[in-house]
């Protein structure tokens, strides 16, 4: 299995944006997570298609994961694919039609993904798997970084896991919240292939040397080479 580390931008210092991005990037992650929050589906405020607009501007190429926490879900998914989205992924429950938006998502030339809180139930996979890119597991409720991991959703991961593979297709496995060091091999061995970890890794260090995330990314690296 090959593994990605997705860091999480709602922990980064948004006042120097797009050197926090480009510092993580070198040192060694592979897909920026980009939140998304509307103060109505959670209750918080982050960033919208502008800031994703600059960082592509700014230069950055990585895959940018953009993972709305809001509701309604369609109207923004075209915003987002023209300021450079390359995963968008939703919550089920927030758009009225799950089909129909996949498909915008689709059609905008974005990869689709679905996300599940940790007592939402997964049956819409049923009919959706086969249309989507990602699957994201909430591994904490939605709406703010630095909260504890809830081991149950390991449980459904195995089960995503499982129906993926039965089903023979490519789609990622993504899980987001508490992650970090001490977890992220049992996370990987329950069937996870994408991490996001926000506070592990920009609150590892809050120096300014541009090298700052080389421990923490290689810290999580060597613990998937163990899994
Ligand atoms: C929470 C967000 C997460 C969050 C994760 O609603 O979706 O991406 O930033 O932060 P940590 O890794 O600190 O739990
Ligand atoms: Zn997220």
């Amino acid at each position: 299995m090959s593994y990605r580390i997705a860091p999480s931008i709602l922990s980064a210092d948004f006042a120097r944006l797009g050197e926090e991005v480009d510092n993580v990037l070198k040192s060694g992650a592979d897909i920026v997570h980009f939140d998304v929050m509307d103060n109505h589906y959670v209750p918080n405020l982050t960033i919208g298609p502008l800031v994703c607009e600059a960082l592509r501007k700014h230069g950055v190429t990585a895959p940018i994961d953009v993972h709305l926490m809001v509701k309604p879900v369609d109207r923004i998914v075209p915003d987002f694919a023209k300021a450079g989205a390359t995963y968008i992924t939703f919550h089920p429950e927030a758009s009225e039609h799950i089909d129909r938006t996949i498909a915008l998502i689709r059609e905008a030339g974005c990869k689709p993904g679905l996300v599940f809180n940790p007592a939402t139930p997964l049956d819409v996979l049923e009919w959706t798997l086969d249309k989507l890119d990602m699957v994201l597991l909430m591994s904490v409720n939605p709406g703010f970084g630095g909260q504890k991991f809830i081991p149950h959703v390991l449980d459904k991961a195995r089960r995503v896991r499982r129906m993926i593979d039965e089903r023979k297709l490519n789609v990622s496995l993504e899980i987001d919240g508490g992650v970090g060091p001490a977890n992220i091999r049992a996370v990987a061995q329950a069937g996870v292939d994408t991490f996001v970890a926000g506070s592990a890794v920009f609150g590892a260090c809050k120096d300014s040397d541009p090298n700052r995330y080389d421990s923490i990314i290689a810290a999580l690296r060597a613990e998937l080479a163990k899994a």
